[in-house]
């Protein structure tokens, strides 16, 4: 009597590697996650400009959104930050009598570069009738690197928290050098007055002074020419990147050159001219 063949008993069980159907589906797993990992870990981060090989780990918790960093800032995270410091109000109180007294005994180290009253005619900055909360942030932006200069940092790193508020209230005390032309209102450039709105650069006078005045912004009227040229060019290439959100940075860069030299020009003026 004939045997009839049963197909499905001749089929490899489900199971095994003989089985086509389990080849098929396993090679193309393996298929799909050699595309996958491809495509996660070469491709993409290629097409990121800012992506940094930092190992798989890094990738993996990157794709999964978790921080890149925590914990204390390293020097990665201080290379590309803008500024460390948080302003506050109570930063830009005038200090008291004795702040000022002794804040008059720290200057002495400061004089030979900023002025014995706090006004140069080098091409350093002028400090008198600076604001407290300006001197007290750019002191810091120095020592922590924020803000590059190898001479001021040194400065910066030789003074206390509390020398640091002292001297501060001592220049901030000092009667400021003012522009007659602003206080005027009518002689300064139109970008000082009222910006540029379709060049998104709003008016100097209205976080300067002259209009009103954003907690951070340095007085600038009467500052040496030199040094307003010097610091608007280093916002505008980026050497200088200690404002916060880069609003000046934002605005410095769409000034042309020779906007900046008028600028300059015009803050330069002090009261005798
Ligand atoms: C050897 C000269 C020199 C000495 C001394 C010096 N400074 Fe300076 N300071 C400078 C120069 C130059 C700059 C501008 C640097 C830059 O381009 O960032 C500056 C900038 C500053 C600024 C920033 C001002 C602004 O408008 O942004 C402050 C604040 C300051 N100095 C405070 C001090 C204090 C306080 C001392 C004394 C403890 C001091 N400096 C000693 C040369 C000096
Ligand atoms: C939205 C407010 C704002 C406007 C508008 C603005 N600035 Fe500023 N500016 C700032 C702040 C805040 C800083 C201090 C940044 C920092 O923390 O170092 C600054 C810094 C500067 C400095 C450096 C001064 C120093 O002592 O170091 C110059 C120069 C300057 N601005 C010029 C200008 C000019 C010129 C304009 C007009 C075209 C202008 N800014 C418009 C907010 C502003």
């Amino acid at each position: 009597m004939e045997e009839r063949v049963d197909e499905t008993v001749s089929e490899p069980p489900l199971y095994s590697w003989k089985n086509r159907w389990m080849r098929t589906s396993v090679l193309s797993l393996v298929a799909m996650t050699v595309a996958s990992l491809l495509i996660g870990f070469v491709w993409l981060p290629s097409e990121h400009g800012d992506f940094s090989a930092e190992g798989i780990w890094a990738s993996i918790c990157r794709a999964a959104g978790v921080p890149k960093r925590w914990g204390p800032v390293d020097q990665v995270a201080a290379a590309s930050r803008t500024t460390a410091v948080v302003l506050n109000r109570s930063m830009a109180e005038h200090g008291s009598d004795q702040a000022v007294g002794l804040g008059a005994t720290v200057a002495l180290q400061c004089t030979i570069c900023h002025g014995v009253r706090g006004l140069t005619s080098s091409d350093a900055p002028n400090l008198a009738g600076q604001y407290p909360e300006v001197i007290i942030k750019q002191l810091d932006d120095y020592r922590r690197g924020d803000r590059v200069n190898s001479v001021m940092r040194a400065y910066a790193q030789g003074l206390t928290p509390t020398q640091v508020h002292d001297v501060a209230a001592y220049y901030a005390y000092l009667p400021r050098a003012v522009n007659p032309a602003l206080e005027g209102g009518t002689a300064a450039p139109k970008l000082v007055q009222v910006g540029d709105a379709m060049r998104n650069i709003a008016s100097c006078a209205s976080c300067h002074g002259g209009r009103a005045n954003k907690l951070g912004a340095p007085w600038l009227e009467a500052m040496p020419k030199e040094y307003l040229l010097a610091q608007l060019t280093a916002f505008a290439t980026g050497a200088r990147h200690n404002d916060s959100h880069g609003q000046m940075r934002n605005m410095a860069r769409r000034l042309t050159s020779a906007e900046t030299e008028d600028l300059a020009t015009f803050y330069a003026r002090r009261p005798t001219e």
